[in-house]
Order: structure tokens, then sequence, then C-alpha cells
């Protein structure tokens, strides 16, 4: 038996169904594309129903669903035949078939112009689980059928929005139960784009309530193929789909993080800003193998006689390194002043890599609630893999360090990273985000920020709340935004706010 892991088969509730049914199907024929033991068909035909619709001519004509498992497709039909009082094999629309592949074929009886309504919750086969990824005929395969939508860490789920807005007829309205990583996830931009180019995002569902027990959190972006009318887009929330607001409309690729940055608690800043931090600096990580390449060069502090300091994630605070004192975990153990031993590193590429980064450095973590960058002044620590490395002009050290560790520079990643965390409310950051948040434009503000980064610096875990806040008010005067209420946003996730008392 396939494990529902791997095909992604997780039932939604029928609670969520029939609200999601609700926000989307306004007219018939509907289809489900991954219908499972039909859920959301079953929500459609009830409200097509309530509508005046005849509940033997719905399940016979007017729905139409697909799953590549044949139990499900059996049960689908069960539910609408025991529904609507016709024969299970009277529901002819309700197919065993691939309709990623297959597209409108699937569905022969299916009428010309296209389909009312698309609903579902389409498997999500993520790409980074070894028993979800597509192998490489699949990949082939789908990278034929959607050309330019097929990147390397492509969602399956997302390619269902692509088929989805294909089946519908103009005026149709689609609402596809999405992975929150469809927000934010570099590869789902193209996804982006192709919804947006062929019709207008009327409303975005986001669930905060864990609606999957606590399994992906999901989001569901509610579609129409007619052109855009408002500017805005309606949001909903949670597993009642209650009105939360409106956002302002996306446009193009970009991520739609800063749509659901309210719900998520995340001040949304626009600052005034004079070019980014690649302007100014080497923004890189390391690879796997500058991680593994230094398996077998550390040992502690005390048994190396000159060694330089391994840094790992955990040892990295805003604007504090905590090498040696606390522990970090490397290479399957603790250690507690790690230091590597630049003779010992067999790997000439990995050794040549390390020597490059004896220089003044900003060392990023890449998992945190706010960005948090701390300062290398004299270069000497080795930075273990996933954390991002800076690089400017020694002259720039401390503006780089301010620009990073402000409050508006973690709003923007927190928004621009909204869904693709592994837990919401985390900033995933990779050299390329970092490369791109923006440098304060105001130059004498910024100055006075730089000092203020130095003083926590020294200062270590010793730096007063007080300090730090004020270090955080400069910054958001640097970037031209009001320090309310990102300030305290800021702080509430800040590692000091919880180590110190206030
Ligand atoms: C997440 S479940 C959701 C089922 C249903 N829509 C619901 O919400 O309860 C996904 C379903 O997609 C089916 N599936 C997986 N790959 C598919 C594909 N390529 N085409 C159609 N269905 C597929 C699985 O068998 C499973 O029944």
């Amino acid at each position: 038996m396939p494990d529902r892991h791997d095909s992604g088969a997780f039932y939604t509730p029928a609670d969520v169904a029939t609200s999601l049914v609700a926000v989307t199907v306004e007219q018939g024929p509907v289809v489900d594309p991954a219908c499972g033991a039909g859920v959301f068909l079953l929500a459609a035909g009830i409200r097509l129903a309530e509508r005046g619709a005849d509940p033997r001519e719905l399940a016979t004509t007017r729905l139409f669903g697909a799953d590549t498992d044949p139990v499900a497709v059996h049960l689908t039909r069960c539910a609408l035949a025991g529904w609507a009082g016709v024969e299970p094999s009277g529901v002819a629309g309700v197919v065993e078939a691939d309709p990623l592949v297959a597209g409108r074929s699937c569905w022969p009886t299916a009428p010309g112009a296209g389909f009312g309504a698309v609903v579902g919750n389409p498997p999500f086969l993520g790409q980074l689980r070894s028993g979800t990824a597509f192998d490489a005929d699949r990949r082939r395969e789908l990278r034929r059928r959607f050309p330019d939508l097929v990147g390397a860490y492509t969602d399956a789920a997302w390619l269902f929005l692509a088929l989805g807005t294909d089946l519908l007829a103009p005026g149709g309205r689609m609402s596809l139960i999405q992975p929150q990583s469809l927000l934010s996830a570099r590869d789902a931009a193209a996804v982006r784009g192709y919804l947006l180019g062929s019709g207008r995002l009327d409303a975005l569902w986001l669930d905060r309530s864990g609606v999957f027990d606590g399994r992906t959190p999901v989001c569901a972006p509610v579609f129409e193929r007619a052109p855009a009318e408002t500017s805005e887009v309606t949001l909903l929330a949670d597993r009642h789909l209650e009105p939360a607001g409106v956002a302002a409309a996306p446009i193009g690729t970009v991520g739609w993080g800063g749509l659901v940055a309210g719900l998520l608690g995340i001040p949304m800043v626009s600052p005034s800003s004079d070019g980014c931090v690649g302007d100014m600096a080497r923004v890189t990580a390391g690879f796997r193998q500058h991680y593994y390449g230094l398996v077998g060069a550390v040992g502690e502090d005390a048994d190396v006689a000159t060694g330089r300091p391994l840094v790992t994630t955990g040892l990295v605070d805003p604007l504090n390194c905590r090498w040696g004192s606390s522990q970090a975990r490397f290479a399957g153990r603790r250690w507690s002043a790690p230091m590597v031993d630049p003779a010992a590193v067999v790997d000439e590429g990995v050794a040549a890599w390390i020597d490059e980064r004896r220089r003044p450095k900003v060392l990023v973590a890449s998992q945190t609630r706010i960005v948090e960058a701390m300062v290398d002044p004299e270069g000497g620590t080795v930075p273990l893999t996933p954390l991002i490395t800076v690089e400017p002009d020694p002259s720039d050290l401390w503006h780089l360090a301010a620009a990073l560790s402000s409050p508006p520079v973690s709003a923007l990643a927190a928004v621009s990273a909204a869904g693709a965390g592994r837990s919401t409310g985390r900033v995933r950051l990779t050299a390329r985000l970092v490369a791109d948040l923006p440098l304060p434009g105001d130059r004498t503000t910024w100055d006075e920020g730089a000092e203020a980064a130095m003083a926590i610096h020294e200062a270590g875990w010793m730096a007063s709340p007080q300090l730090w806040r004020a270090f955080g008010k400069v910054m958001c005067g640097a970037y031209g935004v009001s320090s309310t209420p990102l300030l305290d946003w800021w702080w509430g996730a800040h590692p000091a706010s919880r180590s110190v008392i206030n």
C-alpha cells in the first residue's frame, strides 16, 4: 500500500472543505483534480443544490473529479451517489487519472468552455523529502507539460494551481489548498506569476490554527479567471475562514508574504533605502563540503596549538558571539570551545575556502525569528555551513552589522520568508536574500547606528535592553520608518529580551 506521506494523501476536514467551497463555488460544473474521498465535491454539490440545482443531475453531469488512487475514485463515486440517490456507476465524471499529465482530456464529457469552479486539496509533494520527490521520468514529464513552471524545488501542489487555471471557464473560480511555501518560495514565483497573468487573486486564506493537525501549514488562494476589478485581496484566516481585512493585490511574480504579514504579526515597512547589502559586501554561504571537510580537523581549544575558532549557527546571537561561553554542536557531538586546525584540513578546496574567510566579516544565522548577525572584527573565525558570511570593506564592517541587525531589515526578511520557514515565524535566510536586503537611506543616522552596534558588541551579553532599544530606534530612523510598532515586535522576538530582566 502506498505511504500516505509519499502520495500526499491527507484528507481535508469536511468543515474546512465546506467553508472553502462557500467562498469559491458560484456555478458549475465543478472539478476536483485530486479528489480523494470526495469531500470537496460533496460540499460543492450541496452548495449548488441549495441554489436550486437537482442533485441527480449534479452527480451525473456537473461534478467531476480525478484521483490516481482507484480506491479514492470509488469512495468519491459512492459518496456522491449516496447523496444524490443514483448508482455509483452513474457518477461518470469521477475518474481514475493523472490530470497533471492528461489535463482536460481526463473528462471527455465535460463542457468545452471549461469549468465554473475548481476546488480541492491536491497532494503536497515537496522535493526536499526523498519519499515525495519526483523521479527523473516524472520530472521530465511535468517539465514537458508545464515548460516554465518546474524548478528544482517545485511542489506538485503548485502545479495543480496551473492546471486548475487552465481548466477554468472565463469567470470561473478556483481554490486549491496549498502549502504556505507557495507564498514566498523562489521556485513558486513562476506559478504565482502564471496565476496573476491569467486572472485575479480575489481572496487568500491563511490557516494559523493547524487544520492538518500540525502538519504542513496551509493556505489557499481564491482565484478568479477574470480581469482585476479592484486592487485589493480579501484575507481569510484560520479554520473558519474568518474575514481578516484586505491587502494590496500582488503584482508579477513577487512573493505574497506581504499579504499575510499582518496575520503573522509582522509589521509592514517601506524603508527609504540606498542600495542593498550585495552592493557593499561579498555575501556567501558554504556548501556541504565545507561542513564535512572540517570533520576531523576540529579539536577543543586546549588541544589545538594554532587554531581558529569554529562558529556554528547556534553560537551566533545578535551582535554577539557565544563561542567559548555556550556549547556548540558539530559532527555529532558537543564542544565547549571548538577550534579548527587549518593544517589538519585535508580537502584543498576547503582549506583554501577557510583561508579566504580569514578577514573581518559579519556572520548571519539562517533560521531565526529575527535576523541574528555577529561581527568578527579580527577575521579569525571559521564559519560553519549554513552560516552566511558577509565580507565588506573593513571600514564598512559596523555599518553592515548595524543594517543587518536593525528592526526594519528583520521585518523585511520575515515578510519575504513568510511561509517558507520549517516552522512559521522563522526567518529562513539564504546568501541571495541577505545580499538583496536594503541599506539605510540616511547616512548620518546610520553612522550613529554603526557606533551603537559597536558598543553593543563590546558589551557582549551585558548589553542592556535600553542600549538595544536605543540602537533599534536609531536604525528605524536610518531607514526612515516609524519605530511603532516595529520596535516592540523586533524586541519581542529578540533573544536578548528573553535573557534579561526588562
Ligand atoms: C491531500 S489528498 C486530498 C484529497 C481530497 N481533495 C481532500 O481534500 O480530502 C490528495 C489526493 O491526491 C491524490 N493524488 C496524488 N497524486 C495525484 C495526481 N497526480 N493526480 C490526481 N490525484 C493525485 C492522492 O491519491 C490523494 O487522494
